[in-house]
């Protein structure tokens, strides 16, 4: 589903910030992926919605060359990709419902569609009761159900999250990842970097362990933070 071949990335200023990188998560697969601060997670995540494009080596995601895509066609990829942050970016003046229907209308659904999938996607992540509320008055946690259930409103084969945990303390992370790993199990391909040492200890995931934009360990089960 996710296929890097001998990826690299530098940056315009030189940052080599992915160096030769080969990568394969299957179809349905999850991932987690390690490493200090700059190691490489957030840009490795990038190229696979194709916020960012290789400088060299190829991306390829659900049969199809990201760096070959026709500008016309990125929408399309994105529709396939769903994307969760650390910041929840939830627009405060809207309601949860809002939110997650603002994802339906950017791609011009229309409101039956968004009447059908919104209740839907709020269902998934247990926030149906929550509907009406303004991201205020929710917890750290259930602000980061919201922008689950907006990134999985469309129906993507595909979620990425990028440190999905980083604002939420020990137990709300727990339930998070919990969910993540559910909706996994419901055939979505998952990629999460994290720094959550306690979060990946506890599952039993496949850990991709970046450092300085290498891959130094790919442990495709069972994984642990750091290498034993
Ligand atoms: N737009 C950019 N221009 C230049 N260098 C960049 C840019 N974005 C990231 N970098 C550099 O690329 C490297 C990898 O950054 P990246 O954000 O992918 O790391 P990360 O593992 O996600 O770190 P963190 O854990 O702090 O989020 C770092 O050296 C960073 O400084
Ligand atoms: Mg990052």
């Amino acid at each position: 589903m996710i296929d890097l071949q001998s990826v690299g990335v530098r940056y315009p200023d030189g940052t080599e910030a992915l160096r030769d990188i080969d990568l394969h998560i299957e179809r349905d697969g999850f991932a987690f992926i390690t490493g200090p601060s700059g190691a490489g997670k957030s840009t490795l995540l990038g190229l696979v919605y194709r916020n960012i494009v290789p400088t060299a080596g190829k991306v390829v995601v659900d049969g199809q060359d990201v760096a070959k895509l026709h500008p016309g066609r990125v929408p399309f990829l994105r529709r396939k990709v769903g994307v969760v942050f650390q910041e929840f970016q939830l627009l405060p003046r809207k309601t949860v419902w809002e939110n997650v229907g603002f994802a339906l209308d950017v791609v011009g659904a229309g409101r039956r569609e968004k009447y059908h999938k919104v209740p839907i996607s709020l269902e998934l992540v247990g926030l149906a009761e929550k509907a009406d509320a303004f991201p205020h008055q929710l917890s750290a946690g259930q602000r980061q159900r919201v922008s689950i259930a907006r990134a999985l409103v469309n129906g993507p084969p595909i979620l990425l999250a990028d440190e999905p945990t980083g604002n939420l303390d020990p137990d709300t992370s727990w339930e998070i990842v919990q969910l993540l790993l559910n909706i996994n199990q419901q055939n979505t391909t998952m990629i999460v970097a994290t720094h959550d040492r306690e979060v990946v200890d506890r599952t039993n995931c496949r850990v991709v362990q970046l450092l300085q934009g290498y891959v130094v360990r790919d442990a495709k089960e069972g994984g642990k933070y750091d290498a034993p």
